[in-house]
């Protein structure tokens, strides 16, 4: 896959935060790609942020074995390196403090050219470091700040933390960035949707009988034990990615790609989320924690051991069922699934149609299955329609099911880029539409408050499944008790 490149004006992009994992693994990469697909005019400046004292050249250093690490090698070309690591430079500043923040705005100079604070730390310095720019007037017309998520915790942290930056910013200055809306296919899924006439007739509750969303992880606990502890799977993966997936498939047509008119279709679905009270809680959503077990590598160990606390109470798998309230979706359930350390790595959009009205071929046909359209988000990235057709051959009228298969990856051969790239373009370019606003984040934990407030309240323990498989039996149970079963990724 390629990206057609549009080149952007000469920019400032500075990393609080700069010589952390995220800085590392993401942003530094997907700049360095942007530089040599020629995005960039110059001068284009990147500038480094941090608590650590290091020099322009300690920090060159570190970009350097950054890009080494994580760009393949027969992308990485010497004389574009060369150029992109004269492009950094290394600021030292104490977000608490506000030490260093003279020293920034020293080395940002008086330009009134695109200046990007992205906010690579964590979320508790959002807010004084929002402050420290404003009072030091780095935060020009032309600014704008890239916050990560988690924002907040629980609605009331979020409201805060959106208070604290919106004080400092314009909401149309700040880019709440959920890097699923970056990826290739989330963004199909609009193009499928809206660039054909065909699925919007079928889209409803008339001819749709359930939709799934599944996000398999293989990964454990990696080295994010605090900050993975206090979240848990509710709220790192169901209160961002899987609701933005929801919103995308549930939504209206928008008028146009216009951001606004994207995000109000979003905030509309999330408003129409039926509120999973206490006593629906048990029956509506699972909750697992994996034990010791297996991963295509070998053995693992379980949660709590990796974690080296018996006693955490955290869900690493979620299962929800949901429903959206609205004139096209009544009655249509949303079966949601995310965990650590499943059977495979995948995340998948499965729209399961009705199953015919009438059966015209008889009982020797065999079973007729429901339609079905899997979109395959990654990895394997692509698009199936499962259809029945006849099986070949004398011998009556037996069906089977068959798919149409378009993988991505052979309709479109080439790099896909991360979805970092594309994110970090769009913030320079100011575009919002893949962007969270404010009421859309707080819309969502208006919808996960009550069901982990539930949790709490009826101590509904997380369940044990074995690493290595699709989570706990109730997740099963959960789909089996209304007559169906989760989709079996292949
Ligand atoms: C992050 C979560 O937002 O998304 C992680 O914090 C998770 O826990 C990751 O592993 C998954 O992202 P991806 O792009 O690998 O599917």
């Amino acid at each position: 896959m390629t990206s057609q490149t549009i080149p952007v004006e000469p920019f400032d992009f500075i990393v609080f935060g700069g010589t952390g994992d995220l800085s590392e693994r993401k942003l530094l990469p997907s700049l360095y790609h942007r530089q040599v697909a020629g995005q960039f005019s110059e001068p284009t400046r990147i500038i480094g942020a941090s608590r650590g004292k290091l020099t322009d050249e300690e920090f060159r250093e570190f970009a350097h074995k950054a890009l080494k690490d994580h760009v393949k090698a027969d992308e990485l070309d010497h004389k574009q390196v060369a150029v992109f690591l004269e492009r950094l430079s290394y600021v030292t500043v104490d977000a608490t403090s506000g030490d260093g923040f003279a020293r920034l705005k020293k080395a940002v100079g008086a330009s009134e050219r695109v200046r990007v604070f992205y906010m690579a730390v964590a979320p508790q310095l959002f807010g004084d470091i929002s402050v420290h720019l404003r009072e030091h007037q780095l935060v020009t017309p032309n600014s704008r700040i890239v916050v990560e998520k988690p924002i907040g915790r629980d609605l009331a942290s979020a409201h805060e933390l959106n208070d604290v930056i919106g004080h400092n910013f314009k909401e149309q200055q700040i880019f709440r960035i959920d890097h699923y809306l970056g990826k290739e296919t989330v963004q199909n899924l609009m193009a499928l949707r809206f660039g054909n006439a065909l699925y919007e007739p079928l889209w409803n509750s008339a001819l749709i009988d359930h939709v799934q969303i599944t996000v398999a992880e293989t990964v454990g606990l990696e080295d994010r034990v605090t900050y993975y502890d206090k979240a848990g799977a509710l709220r790192d993966m169901v209160q961002n990615h899987m609701l933005q997936l929801l919103c995308l498939v549930a939504m209206e047509p928008p008028s146009s790609m216009d951001a606004d008119a994207v995000r109000d279709e979003k905030l509309k679905v999330l408003r129409s989320l039926k509120r999973v009270n206490g006593q629906e809680a048990p029956k509506h959503t699972v909750r697992g924690q994996y034990r010791a077990g297996a991963s295509a590598t070998g053995p693992v160990k379980g949660y709590l051991e990796e974690l080296g606390n018996n006693s955490s109470r955290t869900e690493t798998f979620v299962a929800i069922k949901a429903e959206v309230e609205n004139w096209r979706w009544a009655g249509v359930p949303f079966y949601l699934r995310t965990g650590k350390r499943l059977a495979s790595r995948v995340s998948e959009i499965v729209i399961e149609f009705k199953q015919i009205p009438h059966n015209i071929f008889g009982e020797s046909a065999g079973n007729i299955s429901a339609n079905q359209l899997v979109i395959r988000l990654q990895p394997n990235e692509g698009v199936k329609q499962y259809i029945m057709i006849k099986d070949p051959g004398p011998g009556g009228m037996r069906l089977r099911p068959t798919s149409l298969d378009v993988s991505f990856a052979e309709a479109l051969p080439g790099r896909n880029p991360d979805a970092y790239e594309r994110l970090i373009m769009d913030v320079v370019r100011g575009n919002q539409t893949l962007f969270m606003r404010r009421d859309e984040v707080e819309a969502a934990w208006q919808w996960i408050d009550p069901i982990q407030r539930a949790w709490e309240d009826n101590r509904q323990d997380a369940q044990g499944y074995t690493a290595g498989t699709w989570g706990p039996s109730a997740a099963i149970a959960l789909i089996e008790r209304d007559g169906r079963t989760w989709h079996e990724s292949v």
